[in-house]
């Protein structure tokens, strides 16, 4: 986590954190100010810290030199709750997808400060804050949640403000979760492969041996790929993909048995299995894996126009 202030958010999330079955560990809270009450807390709390002053140092300088805390703490998320710094675009570029923001107002409305000021001065019937993924333009990543909150007449910012804090209590640690849950979760990662293989040229989903597959080139076309979820007692929730035959799919496991294994059944015909339930999954290389098991039994007719349209 960043940090920079008082750190009730950051409170929230690591009390959260401590419940049965929560689905993450805090395991650094970093802050660009030394004094921050959050890193008292967070130290009494047993939580790792680091801190450095971002005073007299470049932006860019600064942002490694946070990066490379994180790094080392192992973190796999960033969470940002009220960090007074804007980040540089290579610190958000390294953590695109997986660096969250918690920001006080219903986004799009209102980004940067004085959220509270403007709802108020707008006439607003409801503030309230929003969870959203960060990229280098403020304030405007995807949207994950957000919660509303009344504004009551003779609310100033700062009562509409303490009552919004409440409620981003509540929800930062329900997103965060959620979100980080999401690459272990069997509906989220068919989503993800379904909507790759079925944006290839003909295919189409059908069921085979009561799993998902996805077929191309018709009623007799061939299978280019299956979801497999924790089959055959396997804990991977993977994709099966077509290599050339043994000697690729044994070299695949060879050189990455984090991300390659060889499928019960499949695997004797050359299919190799694609782990998805793993931190840092890399969905390029599955896009790249859907693309050549397609090409590989796609119909000629299919493949040509293929070819012919990536000479362009
Ligand atoms: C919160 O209002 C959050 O929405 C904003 O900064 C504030 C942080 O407060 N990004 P705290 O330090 O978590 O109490």
């Amino acid at each position: 986590m960043l940090v920079s202030g008082t750190g009730t958010n950051m409170a929230a999330l690591l009390y959260a954190s401590r419940l049965p079955g929560a689905a993450y560990e805090i395991v650094l809270v970093a802050s660009n100010d030394p004094q921050a009450g959050a890193l008292a807390l967070a130290e009494a709390e047993g939580v790792p810290t680091f801190a450095l002053s971002h005073k007299g140092m470049d932006r860019a300088d600064h942002d490694a030199a946070m990066d490379a805390a994180i790094r080392e703490s192992g973190a796999e998320f960033v969470a940002l709750a009220g960090y007074m710094r804007i980040l540089g675009d290579e610190i958000v570029g390294r953590w695109a997808g997986r660096m969250l923001n918690i920001h006080p107002s219903l986004l799009p409305l209102y980004t940067g400060l004085e959220t509270h000021k403007r709802a108020i001065e707008a006439g607003d019937s409801h503030g309230g804050a929003s969870v959203h993924l960060v990229i280098p333009e403020l304030d405007s990543g995807e949207v994950l949640g957000q919660v509303r909150v009344a504004i009551q007449p003779g609310d100033t910012p700062a009562t509409l403000a303490e009552r919004v804090k409440l409620a981003e209590h509540q929800l930062y640690p329900r997103i965060l979760s959620d979100y980080v849950s999401r690459g272990y979760d069997a509906d989220y990662l068919y989503a993800r492969v379904a909507e790759l293989a079925l944006a290839l040229p003909e295919a189409e989903e059908k069921i085979s041996h009561g799993s998902p597959g996805f077929r191309t080139g018709g009623k007799s076309g061939k299978f280019f790929a299956h979801f497999s979820d924790q089959h055959h007692g396997v804990p991977h929730i993977s994709v099966l993909a077509k290599t050339s035959g043994q000697d690729e799919l044994l070299d695949l496991i060879e050189r990455d048995p984090d991300t390659f294994y060889k499928p019960a059944y499949y695997g004797a015909s050359g299919w190799v299995g694609i782990i998805l339930n793993r931190p840092g999954c890399d969905w390029d290389q599955v896009a790249h894996w859907l693309e050549r098991s397609w090409a590989s039994v796609a119909p000629k007719r299919l493949t040509k126009l293929r070819d012919a349209a990536a000479e362009f």
